[in-house]
């Protein structure tokens, strides 16, 4: 059994046949899936398509693309929606951090407070948080070591997903207690510097994503990306690390379900 921990089934690419999608999923064994807003309208989609269907969760935040619609609105929002969360849907918050790549980007404060506030936020709800790092890996790590020196981090904060970085870095980040995610990169030509970061650190930190419908594994590379693409990942990693998939699977299962804490399926 595979976990998707990173999804954008919140994309209008997947709402409107978002069943037959999550049917094809499961067909390829992945039978859990976490739903990752960008915004404060796909946060609220996401726990509504996490509503009342089993094993799929949802994440709330505002991308680093977003972070100026971040706003005491929005924080108001994610309240409500964590305060009407009786069933435990939301997992975690996110996608939340710093987006340094594109030269439209915002400007880098107003990126750093919006992680900053969602981090604590996420901190006070007991939660994990997902941060996207592009290009912006040491002000990513000076954000949350100001945090982590107000002593509010737990000890497993959260994960980087689509994790880019190198294995030094990925050191710091394991000894701050975060897990990494992998996606569809791994399986590209040109992906040898995640895939060698993904064998390198230990098993029990290692989480797979699809981050669909954007980057698509191998065979499917340039395609729409979907969860049922997964196994693709898995075995891709299972390979370089010497394991069958199945050991790879329950590994990264295994972790997830550490990290996220859903509740028992209802
Ligand atoms: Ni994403």
């Amino acid at each position: 059994m595979l976990f998707d921990t990173h999804t954008h089934l919140n994309d209008e690419y997947f709402t409107d046949d978002l069943q037959a999608f999550l049917d094809r999923a499961r067909r390829a064994g992945v039978e859990l899936m976490n739903i990752i807003g960008f915004d404060v309208p796909s946060s609220k989609l996401a726990v509504e398509q996490a509503r009342d269907r089993e094993g799929i969760y949802a994440v709330i935040g505002i991308h680093p693309h977003d972070a100026d619609s971040w706003n005491r609105e929005a924080e108001a929002e994610f309240r409500r929606l964590l305060a009407a969360d009786e069933a435990g849907k939301i997992v975690a918050i996110g996608e939340i951090g710093l987006d340094y790549h594109f030269d439209d980007s915002l400007p880098k404060p107003v990126q750093k407070q919006a992680f900053r506030e969602q981090m604590l936020l996420a901190c006070e709800f007991d939660l994990p948080f997902v941060v996207h790092d592009r290009d912006a890996h040491q002000d990513c790590l000076e954000v949350i070591q100001e945090v982590a020196a107000e002593g509010k981090l737990r000890a497993e904060p959260g994960v980087f997903h689509c994790y880019s970085g190198s294995l030094e870095f990925a050191q710091r980040l394991l000894a701050l207690g975060f897990y990494l995610g992998f996606d569809g990169p791994v399986t590209f030509k040109n992906g040898k510097k995640p895939l060698a970061v993904a064998s390198a650190i230990p098993l029990e930190r290692l989480l797979l994503e699809t981050d669909c419908p954007y980057l698509a594994p191998e065979p499917y590379r340039g395609r729409r990306n979907e969860p049922a693409y997964l196994p693709y990942i898995a075995e891709r990693l299972a390979e370089a690390r010497g394991l069958s998939t199945d050991e790879l699977a329950a590994a990264t299962t295994a972790n997830a379900l550490r990290l996220f804490k859903p509740e028992p399926a209802n």
